[in-house]
C-alpha cells in the first residue's frame, strides 16, 4: 500500500434500520455531490484559502531554519487552540519518541519542543523553571495577534527572558506567527524587530498546521516539511480527481453526516491504533468541533449541528472505553486510524515451557497484536451493529501524516455544506474570548463586564 485508504465496510448494513445501505448511500449522492461543488468553488477563496498552502514552497520556513540551527537548545511555541494543536500533532507524529529526552547529538542539534498552549500558572511556572532561556527560542503564534492566553504567556516569557538575557536580546530569542496586518503581536513585532511569519488572511487558525503555523516549528526540529506538503498535495489531487464516493473526504463527510442525521449517531470517536498519531484525533477534536458545532445554518434556521468529537486510543482504551462504545447508547461512529507499517516490527519471545499458555504469543511480533487488535475490535463492534470507518496510513511519515491533515480539512469543509453550516466561523468562542477581556478589565467591555457580573 503507497497511500492511505479509507474502509467504509463496517459501517454498511443489509437493513437502513441500523446502518447504511446502498440506497441511503445514493440517496445521499446528489447532495454530496453539491457539497463537493461548492467546496471546489471556495477553494482557495475566503476562509479556503488553506487549499493553496500545499502548493507553497517552504524555502523561506528552511532558511530560517538553518539560521537558527545549532544555536538553540530549546524550541518553545506559545499558542492555543488551531495555533498550538497541529504542532503538537506533528511533533507526535513524526519527531522520535522521547524527543526532549534526547542527547544534543541524538537530535542532530534540533533543539528540543515545548509547547505552552495553557495558561495554568503551576504549569507554566514549572516549565519556565525548567527552559534555560538563554538556549531558547520562542515561536509566540497567534492568528488574531490578541488572544489572552497567548499574549499573557508571551509577557510572562518575555518578562523572565528580559531578566535573565537583557532587553537587547529580545528579538534574536523570539520568532512571531501572525496576521500580516492586524493585531497587537504584530504591531510588537514590527517595534521590536522580530523576526515574523505571515498566517495568510484566508487560513483560520484549525486549518492553519500546513502554514507557517505548523511548519515553522516543523523545519526548527528538523521534520521534513517539504514531504509534509508532497503528501498534502497528493492528497488534494486524489479529491480533486475523485467523483462521488469515491473522493475520500466525501466519503468521511458523508458517512458522518449519514450516521448522525439517519441514526443519532451524533459522536465522532477517533481511535488511532498507533501511539504516533494519538495526538492526531486532538487535533481532529478542535477541527471537528469548531467548525461543525453550530447554531444555526446558513438561512438562519437554529439547528443546533455538530456531532461531538472524541479522541480515544488503541489499544490502551479498549481496556477503558471499548465497553461503552459496544454496549452503552448506539450514539457512535468510530474512526480507527490504523498503519500498514510499523518502524519496529518488536518480536514477541517465545514464553518456554514455564507459561505454556502464553506460546500462541511467542513467534509474533507487538506489531502483530496490534493489528489484531484492531481488527477485531472493529469486527466485534460490527457484530454488535455499531458502525466504524477505517483510516489506513501506509507508514507513520511525513507524506502520510501530510495526506491525513489535508483529508480531514476537506472532509470537514465537505460536512460544513452537508450541514448547511459555515464551517469556518467560531462565534461561540469569541464570544467567551470577549467575555474573559472584560472580566480582564480590558477597555471597551466594561457593559459586558457588567452583564456577567
Ligand atoms: O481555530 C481557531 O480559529 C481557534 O482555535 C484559534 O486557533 C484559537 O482561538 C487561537 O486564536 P489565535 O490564533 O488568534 O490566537
Amino acid at each position: 500500500m503507497k497511500r492511505l485508504v479509507i474502509d467504509s465496510s463496517r459501517c454498511m448494513s443489509d437493513s437502513s434500520e441500523t446502518g447504511l445501505t446502498s440506497q441511503l448511500l445514493s440517496g445521499l449522492e446528489p447532495r454530496l455531490e453539491e457539497a463537493r461543488e461548492a467546496v471546489g468553488a471556495m477553494a482557495g477563496k475566503d476562509m479556503m484559502g488553506w487549499t493553496e498552502l500545499p502548493g507553497r514552497d517552504p524555502a523561506p520556513y528552511l532558511a530560517f531554519a538553518a539560521e537558527k540551527e545549532g544555536r538553540f537548545d530549546q524550541l518553545l511555541v506559545i499558542g492555543i487552540g488551531g495555533s498550538a494543536l497541529g504542532t503538537i500533532a506533528l511533533a507526535t507524529a513524526l519527531l522520535p519518541f522521547g524527543w526532549n529526552e534526547l542527547s544534543a547529538q541524538e537530535r542532530g542539534q534540533r533543539p528540543r519542543l515545548y509547547v505552552l498552549d495553557n495558561v495554568d500558572p503551576d504549569e507554566t511556572a514549572a516549565l519556565l523553571r525548567r527552559l534555560d532561556l538563554r538556549r531558547t527560542l520562542v515561536n509566540v503564534i497567534s492568528k488574531s495577534g490578541t488572544t489572552a492566553e497567548t499574549m499573557a504567556g508571551y509577557l510572562v516569557v518575555r518578562e523572565q527572558m528580559t531578566k535573565e538575557l537583557g532587553a537587547k536580546a529580545l528579538a534574536e530569542h523570539l520568532v512571531f506567527t501572525t496576521d500580516p496586518a492586524s493585531g497587537v503581536l504584530r504591531s510588537i513585532g514590527d517595534q521590536q524587530g522580530v523576526t515574523m511569519f505571515d498566517l495568510p488572511a484566508g487560513v483560520g487558525g484549525r486549518f492553519s498546521v500546513l502554514s507557517a503555523v505548523g511548519l515553522v516549528p516543523a523545519a526548527l526540529v528538523g521534520m521534513d516539511v517539504r514531504s509534509l506538503l508532497a503528501g498534502a498535495a497528493d492528497m488534494a489531487k486524489t479529491i480533486d480527481g475523485a467523483k462521488g464516493w469515491d473522493d475520500p473526504s466525501a466519503l468521511f463527510a458523508g458517512v458522518n453526516y449519514l450516521q448522525d442525521t439517519m441514526f443519532g449517531r451524533r459522536v465522532s470517536v477517533m481511535m488511532p491504533y498507533s501511539a504516533r498519531l494519538r495526538d492526531v484525533a486532538d487535533w481532529y477534536r478542535q477541527l471537528w468541533a469548531e467548525s461543525l458545532g453550530k447554531a444555526q445554518d446558513r438561512n438562519g434556521r437554529t439547528i443546533n449541528a455538530g456531532p461531538l468529537p472524541v479522541k480515544s486510543l488503541g489499544v490502551t482504551d479498549q481496556h477503558s472505553q471499548l465497553q461503552l462504545y459496544a454496549e452503552g447508547p448506539d450514539d457512535k461512529l468510530l474512526t480507527f486510524l490504523g498503519v500498514g507499517e510499523f518502524e519496529q516490527e518488536l518480536p514477541i519471545p517465545s514464553p518456554g515451557p514455564e507459561a505454556e499458555a502464553l506460546s500462541y504469543l511467542g513467534g509474533h511480533s507487538v506489531g502483530e497484536l496490534m493489528w489484531a487488535e484492531q481488527k477485531a475490535t472493529a469486527w466485534a463492534l460490527a457484530e454488535k451493529g455499531r458502525p466504524s470507518l477505517t483510516i489506513t496510513l501506509p507508514r507513520v511519515d511525513a507524506f502520510s501524516v501530510g495526506a491525513l491533515l489535508y483529508l480531514l480539512q476537506m472532509a470537514t469543509a465537505v460536512a460544513g455544506e452537508l450541514y448547511d453550516i459555515d464551517a469556518f466561523d467560531q462565534p461561540g468562542v469569541e464570544l467567551s474570548k470577549k467575555a474573559t477581556y472584560a472580566l480582564m478589565g480590558r477597555p471597551g467591555y466594561e457593559d459586558l463586564a457588567k452583564e456577567i457580573g
